[in-house]
């Protein structure tokens, strides 16, 4: 092998720059060439290739986003984009290739792999939802930064005695919910993994509120519901002011945490290792502490189920 191409495909997550940062400084040691895709699939498809060397990487660890861009390409499941790209793979005499991202990315990978290309893939997402990894590149920067705005908005939620409902994201899953919702001391956390049930919701406000409580704070997943109408249903139950925010787009950027630039770091190592000593196919990801390879093969269609534990855990805390 000599020459590596890295992309960062769908959402961006803090850390994506501090892997493409160790992929390329740990393919120099190896005397390989980098070769960064940019735009994700989308870039594959219409060969968007540039070198990176030592400097293009330089000054990135700490930048949140991707130097590589992205973009979602629900084209690259089209069979003839997916030639198109294989042929410029080949074309650029890539010899291997490095995803960066989500779920969807993921899938991309065993794509190209089953082409015949040696891939290997790392888990980057704020949502922390692929399966065989227990952390995800750019979750922990998300969950602090969620944590960091509920945290200011618990003050204004006391002064005015509100009930806040804040919406986090997570389409499909309430990883970066339940985290965040866990340290924040939420009353109450709504995900999409578990469903439930408006009157129940007002009865643990209720309770709250014959104690003498007076604010609460709701953290809702995006794929929980719309939090507009949760907030109505709210207010037909229960006496008192009812606010509602999402926070949005502002939790996938920013400043990597140390957890996440190290994670990245370390993913990012083995990744190009694994293609050193000829395995690909891999996904790298965290299990009990430990950085390891799974096959990708293993991994890409399987869904990562949330801790119920700990779900009943904040329920119970948060009483
Ligand atoms: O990357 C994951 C994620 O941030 C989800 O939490 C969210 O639902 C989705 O991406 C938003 O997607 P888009 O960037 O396409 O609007």
């Amino acid at each position: 092998m000599k020459k590596i191409g890295v992309l960062t495909g769908g959402g961006d997550a803090p850390g994506m720059n501090a892997a493409i940062r160790a992929i390329v400084r740990m393919a120099i040691y190896f005397d390989w060439e980098v070769i960064g895709i940019e735009e994700g699939f989308s870039g594959l498809i219409s060969n968007k290739f540039r070198r990176l060397d030592s400097s293009a990487v330089s000054g990135i660890i700490h930048q949140g986003g991707t130097i590589l861009r992205s973009v979602r390409c629900p084209e690259f499941k089209q069979k003839r984009n997916l030639k198109k790209a294989i042929k410029n793979i080949r074309e650029g005499k890539i010899d291997g290739l490095i995803v960066i991202g989500g779920n969807g990315s993921l899938k991309g990978a065993h794509t190209i792999q089953k082409q015949g290309i040696p891939v290997n893939f790392i888990p980057a997402s704020i949502d922390n939802d692929v399966f065989g990894t227990e952390d995800t590149i750019g979750f922990d920067t998300a969950v602090n930064t969620a944590l960091d705005a509920i945290d200011k908005i618990r003050d204004t939620a006391v002064s005015h005695e509100r009930i806040f409902l804040i919406e986090v994201m997570g389409r499909k899953s309430g990883f970066l919910a339940l985290e965040v919702g866990l340290a924040a001391g939420a009353e109450a956390i709504l995900i999409p993994e578990v469903k439930f049930k408006i009157e129940a919701l007002c009865n643990i406000l209720k309770k709250g509120i014959k104690r003498g409580k007076k604010s609460y704070i709701i953290v809702v997943a995006e794929g929980a519901g719309k939090i507009s109408e949760i907030g109505q249903e709210i207010g037909k139950r229960i006496k008192g002011e009812i606010r509602v925010t999402t926070l949005g787009y502002l939790q996938r950027g920013g400043s990597p945490s140390a957890d996440s630039r190290n994670l990245a770091s370390r993913l990012g190592g083995l990744a190009v290792k694994l293609l050193k000593n000829k395995k690909s196919g891999k996904m790298v990801g965290i299990a009990r502490g430990e950085i390891v390879p799974v096959p990708i093969e293993k991994v890409y269609l399987r869904r990562k189920r949330i801790d119920l534990q700990t779900y009943q855990l904040a329920k119970i805390l948060g009483l």
